[in-house]
């Protein structure tokens, strides 16, 4: 973990000695799939276009993070990429000082149109999210038909040279998990680097239960019961993926990565070094955080930088330990994932 003594004096750190460092913004709360984790089938109320920030709004709240510390930043959503003229905002982020690692979560639908005006705006890597690579369980799962739109998109998104591309699969039981095989056997042959991850309490239909949750651990047996071995790969960043090399027995070739992100039984909390900016505005200190604090108000009302700093480092001072899932007071917080942000 970095601590305090190691960071400069501006920067934001809790009271747990965490620094945050890495922000995450979230550009819309709409998006063009239903993920049956995250979205109900009919969709959500989506926020009036009003109440969500401006380009402008966002970079100058970019811009002062990144002066408190912030190295990296990510887009994410609902799908970022159906936010008109993305290029833009990656282009006015890509022009700050120092200029922050940019990176998208996406889902990939609109990634062959858009890869190559990102990378040139200045993106520099995409993270998609696919959770089944059988057709109709990707229907199912998405409540649209978009597989083979989404498989282009990852090629563009190579193509363009937003790489490594990183392919996120969130693991249900019952529903993919039968799939963890064939997803290495993707990242083998299409040498892609696939991220398990566990499933949580975000979905907006309030379905989740903690028997639905594949844990890395289980995910990481039934790879090796099947002849895959697997060659933890050391990482000193503070990311939440546990990395390994493929290797088939039969051979000493590792081509392809897999990972597992187990963020409901070894959650990377100790080492957090995130924040989040909402859609309208809302800094949040983690993704299961019961408040966020308005900027969007102080934005629109003629606050100064100052005044912004000082409610950012209040916020992260009131940064808690970590998320309670599976304790008696764990309390869902009252948005899902497209409302916060992934
Ligand atoms: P890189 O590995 O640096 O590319 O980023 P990442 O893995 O953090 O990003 P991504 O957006 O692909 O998220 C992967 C998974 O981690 C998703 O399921 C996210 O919802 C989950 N995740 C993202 N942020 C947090 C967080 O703050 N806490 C927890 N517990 N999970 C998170
Ligand atoms: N649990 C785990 N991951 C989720 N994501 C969305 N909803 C959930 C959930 N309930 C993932 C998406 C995307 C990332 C932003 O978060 O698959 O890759
Ligand atoms: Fe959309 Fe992402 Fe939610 Fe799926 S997980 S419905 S792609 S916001």
């Amino acid at each position: 973990m970095t601590t305090s003594a190691d960071s400069p004096h501006t920067a934001l750190v809790d009271t747990f000695g965490r620094v945050a460092d890495d922000l995450r913004i979230s550009v819309t709360d709409r998006c063009n799939l239903r993920c049956m984790y995250c979205m109900p089938a009919d969709g959500l109320p989506w926020l009036p276009r009003g109440d969500i920030l401006s380009f402008e709004e966002i970079a100058r709240v970019a811009g002062l993070l990144v002066g408190l510390g912030v190295r990296t930043i990510r887009l994410t959503g609902g799908e970022p990429l159906v936010r008109r003229d993305l290029p833009r905002l990656v282009e006015m982020l890509a022009g700050l000082d120092p200029r922050p690692d940019l990176s998208i979560t996406t889902n990939g639908v609109l990634l062959g149109g858009l890869a190559r005006p990102l990378a040139d705006a200045g993106l520099d890597r995409v993270n998609v999210s696919l959770d089944s690579l059988r057709q109709d369980r990707y229907e199912a799962i998405t409540r649209r038909d978009d597989l083979e739109r989404t498989l282009e998109g990852m090629e563009a998104a190579r193509a363009a040279g937003l790489t490594p591309v990183k392919v996120n699969v969130v693991v249900m039981r019952g529903v993919n998990d039968d799939e963890l095989v064939d997803f290495a056997g993707f990242a083998e042959t299409e040498d892609y680097s696939v991220r398990f991850i566990e499933y949580m309490p975000l979905d907006a239909d309030g379905r989740w239960t903690e028997s639905d949750v594949v844990s890395a651990e289980e995910i990481l047996d039934t790879l090796e019961r099947t002849g895959i071995s697997l060659q933890n790969v050391a990482d000193t960043n503070p990311e939440p993926a546990t990395r390994f090399r493929i290797s088939r027995h039969e051979t000493d070739d590792t081509r392809g990565e897999i990972g597992v992100i187990p963020s409901v039984t070894a959650p990377f909390c100790d080492r957090c070094n995130r924040i989040r900016l909402t859609a309208e505005g809302g800094f949040r200190t983690c993704l299961f955080a019961l408040d966020e604090a308005d900027l969007r108000e102080p934005l629109r009302s003629g606050a100064g930088d100052g005044d912004l700093e000082k409610m950012i480092r209040r916020a992260v001072r009131g940064k808690w330990a970590g998320h309670r899932i599976g304790q008696p007071d764990f309390e869902r917080p009252g948005k899902s994932m497209s409302q916060i942000g992934g």
